[in-house]
């Protein structure tokens, strides 16, 4: 889904590449946040921008080797959402966030979000 004429349903522009190569994103709409990252030069991430082990943003956190990783206990997340905790214990305080489909187009990632 790289190139795309029509913007599928439910899905939105988040922020531009440039921005998303440079730091991870946090963007907020109706009540909901996520996180924008780039796994690789040309593949976003978009997941929920909250930790599941302390509700920590993942957006203060920081891309290394195409994860996320949390700022405060370094859980580090990959583009579906799933977690991998330093010392192997997944003492979660919540959910695991959700992950959303995303790609390119035009500069900026989009997501569906909604659907
Ligand atoms: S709050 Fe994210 S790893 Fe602890």
């Amino acid at each position: 889904m790289h190139s795309m004429k029509q913007a599928p349903p439910g899905s939105r522009a988040l922020c531009t590449v440039l921005a998303a190569r440079a730091a991870p994103q946090r963007v907020v709409w109706d009540g909901r946040a996520v996180v924008v990252w780039m796994v690789e030069c040309d593949q976003p991430a978009v997941i929920d921008d909250r930790c599941p082990h302390g509700n920590a943003r993942l957006s203060d956190g920081y891309v290394l080797y195409g994860r996320i990783v949390c700022p405060l206990h370094m859980w580090t997340f990959g583009a579906d959402g799933r977690a991998q905790a330093p010392s192997g214990r997944m003492e979660a305080a919540g959910p695991m966030p959700q992950s959303y489909e995303s790609w390119i187009s035009e500069g900026e990632v989009w997501a569906r979000v909604d659907g």
